[in-house]
C-alpha cells in the first residue's frame, strides 16, 4: 500500500504530562522540497543530506522520477539526484494534485528547456494559492505564459530567458523561490526587489551558490541574480526545520514542560521566541539549540502573521493551541493564507473557548479554560500540530484523525514526542517505513485498542 492513496491515520495522545528532556529537530520541509526541484538544474548528481523522512519529500521524489531524474538513498536523510537524463518540461497533475509546493518545479524547469509545463495549484485548505506572482516574473524574464486546461505554460522563444528588474507587489515564498530557480541559468543580470527572506529562500540561495550560481543580497529584501551557463553537482545539508522546532517548544509551553530540542537554528525562532518569553517562559539558547523551560506560564500574547522576519503563519495554528492554555486573553491575526483558522472548530469541541471574527482572520482566545479529549480530526499539516499541543494539555485522551497530513511535514512526530515523556500514539491507518524514501512504502499498523 502507498501512503499516497488517502487512508486516514490517527494519533491517541494522553494529555496532562509535562513534556521533559532533549530531542533533535530534522532538516526544513520547505527548503527540501525547492532544492530537490532546483537539483534539475545540474546535469551532474547532487547530494543532499538531511532531508527529512516526510510524505511531502516522497511525493517530490516521484514527481522528479516521473520527469526522468534518478534518485537513490545513500542513508538515513541522504539523497542523491542524478537529473542527467530528464527530457520532458511537463509535470503530471496526478502528482502535483497533492503537493502545492509541486510548483516550485516551474521554475527549474524553465530555467533548464526553457519551457515548463505545470499544473496550477488552484486553491487549497489554507486558502488561495494564487500565482500571479509567479507569471509576473516569468512573463518578465522573457517567457510567454500562459493557463490552458488547469496547467501554467511558459516558453521562451529565444535560447534562453533574460535578465530582468522585477519588483513584486508583495513578497511571496514560492514567487521568489521560482524567479530564482528561474533566472540562476539565464542571460545577464536580474533583480528581484520586496522578495521574501524566509530562511528556506536563503537555503535555496546558498545551495544554488553552491552549484555555481551567482545569488547575492538573500536574506534581505532585495536579490541579484548574475546568470551563469551552467551549474555542477554538490554536496549540500538542509538547515534544521524552524517549524517543526517551534511546535516541539510550543508543545512544552502548552504542558508547562522543559524542553531542549536540539541541531536547531535558534536565529530562524527570534519572534517565536520573544512571544514566548512574555508568556512567562524562560527562553534560553547556544548555538545550536534552544530551551524552554515553561512551569511558569503567566499570560497569553497577541500574535499577528507576517513573512518573515515576523511571526511565522505555519506556527499560528500551534501557538494558538498553547494560548488556549495561558491564562487571560490572547488576539491572533492571520494575515498570509485567507482560511486558516478552520481547526479552530476542533479546538472548541476540546473546551476551548476561540471565536473567529465574520472577516475569518481573526481570533480570539479567552485562554486557561480546562481542555478535555475529545475525538478531533486535522485538515491539514500545522492544524493537526495545533490539535497534538492542545491534546497534550487536555485531560483525558484525544484521538486526532488526520494524522496524514501532520505525516507530510513532521518526521514521525509521535516519536519526538513519546522522547519528551509525551503519551502519544499512532493508533490505526498506516506507518510509514523509513526507506526507501520515494515509494514510501506504508505497513497496515496495527489497530492498538
Ligand atoms: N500569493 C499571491 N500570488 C502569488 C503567490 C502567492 O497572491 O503569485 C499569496 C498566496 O495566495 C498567499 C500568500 O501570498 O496568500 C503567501 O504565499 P507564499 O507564496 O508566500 O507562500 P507559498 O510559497 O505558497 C510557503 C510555504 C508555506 C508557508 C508560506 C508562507 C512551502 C512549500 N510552503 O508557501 O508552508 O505557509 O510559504 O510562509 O514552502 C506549510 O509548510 O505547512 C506551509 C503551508
Amino acid at each position: 500500500m502507498n501512503v499516497l492513496d488517502r487512508l486516514e491515520t490517527t494519533l491517541r495522545v494522553r494529555g496532562g504530562y509535562a513534556l521533559s528532556g532533549s530531542v533533535q529537530t530534522h532538516g526544513a520541509k520547505n527548503a527540501a522540497l525547492p532544492i530537490m526541484a532546483a537539483a534539475l538544474l545540474s546535469k551532474t548528481p547532487v547530494t543532499l543530506h538531511r532531508i527529512p523522512r516526510i510524505t511531502d519529500v516522497s511525493v517530490m521524489w516521484q514527481l522528479l522520477e516521473s520527469l526522468g531524474a534518478r534518485l537513490r538513498t545513500e542513508g538515513p536523510g541522504t539523497v542523491t539526484i542524478d537529473a542527467s537524463g530528464v527530457s520532458t518540461h511537463r509535470a503530471p497533475y496526478t502528482l502535483v494534485r497533492k503537493l502545492a509546493a509541486s510548483f516550485d518545479l516551474a521554475g527549474p524547469l524553465l530555467g533548464r528547456f526553457g519551457a515548463a509545463e505545470v499544473p496550477l495549484p488552484g486553491g487549497c485548505v489554507l486558502g488561495t494559492r494564487a500565482t500571479d506572482l509567479h507569471e509576473q516574473a516569468f512573463r518578465a524574464l522573457g517567457a510567454d505564459v500562459s493557463n490552458a486546461h488547469g496547467y501554467l505554460i511558459a516558453k521562451t522563444s529565444g535560447a534562453r530567458l533574460h535578465g530582468s528588474d522585477i519588483e513584486f507587489r508583495q513578497p511571496s515564498v514560492g514567487a521568489t523561490k521560482n524567479a530564482l530557480l528561474a533566472s540562476v541559468l539565464a542571460a545577464g543580470t536580474t533583480t528581484l526587489r520586496n522578495v521574501a527572506m524566509e530562511p528556506e529562500v536563503v537555503d535555496l540561495a546558498n545551495f544554488l551558490n553552491a552549484m555555481g550560481a551567482k545569488v547575492a543580497g538573500h536574506g534581505g529584501d532585495t536579490i541579484v541574480i548574475e546568470g551563469v551557463a551552467e551549474l555542477h553537482g554538490v554536496e549540500y545539508e538542509i538547515i534544521p526545520d524552524r517549524i517543526v522546532t517551534g511546535t516541539l517548544l510550543l508543545a512544552a509551553c502548552a504542558t508547562r514542560g522543559d524542553v531542549t530540542v536540539e541541531r536547531c537554528a535558534p536565529a530562524h525562532l527570534a519572534v517565536t521566541m520573544a512571544k514566548l518569553a512574555e508568556c512567562g517562559a524562560k527562553v534560553t539558547s547556544g548555538k545550536d539549540w534552544l530551551r524552554v523551560e515553561a512551569d511558569r506560564i503567566t499570560g497569553g500574547t497577541d500574535i499577528l502573521t507576517a513573512p518573515h522576519p515576523g511571526f511565522p503563519t505555519d506556527l499560528q495554528p500551534p501557538m494558538l493551541g498553547f494560548l488556549c492554555t495561558a491564562p487571560g486573553t490572547s488576539v491572533v491575526e492571520e494575515t498570509i493564507f485567507n482560511a486558516r483558522f478552520s481547526y479552530v472548530n476542533e479546538l472548541a469541541r476540546m473546551g476551548a473557548d476561540v471565536r473567529v471574527a465574520i472577516d475569518n482572520n481573526t481570533a480570539l482566545i479567552k485562554g486557561g479554560t480546562p481542555l478535555s479529549g475529545a475525538p478531533v480530526e486535522a485538515p491539514d499539516i500545522r492544524a493537526g500540530a495545533a490539535l497534538v499541543v492542545a491534546g497534550l494539555a487536555a485531560q483525558g485522551e484525544t484521538e486526532i484523525i488526520g494524522l496524514e497530513y501532520v505525516d507530510r511535514g513532521y518526521e514521525r512526530l509521535e516519536e519526538m514526542l513519546s522522547a519528551l515523556g509525551g503519551q502519544v500514539q499512532r493508533a490505526s491507518g498506516v506507518l510509514p517505513v523509513d526507506e526507501p524514501l520515494g515509494t514510501f512504502e506504508t505497513t497496515a499498523y496495527p489497530k492498538v485498542v
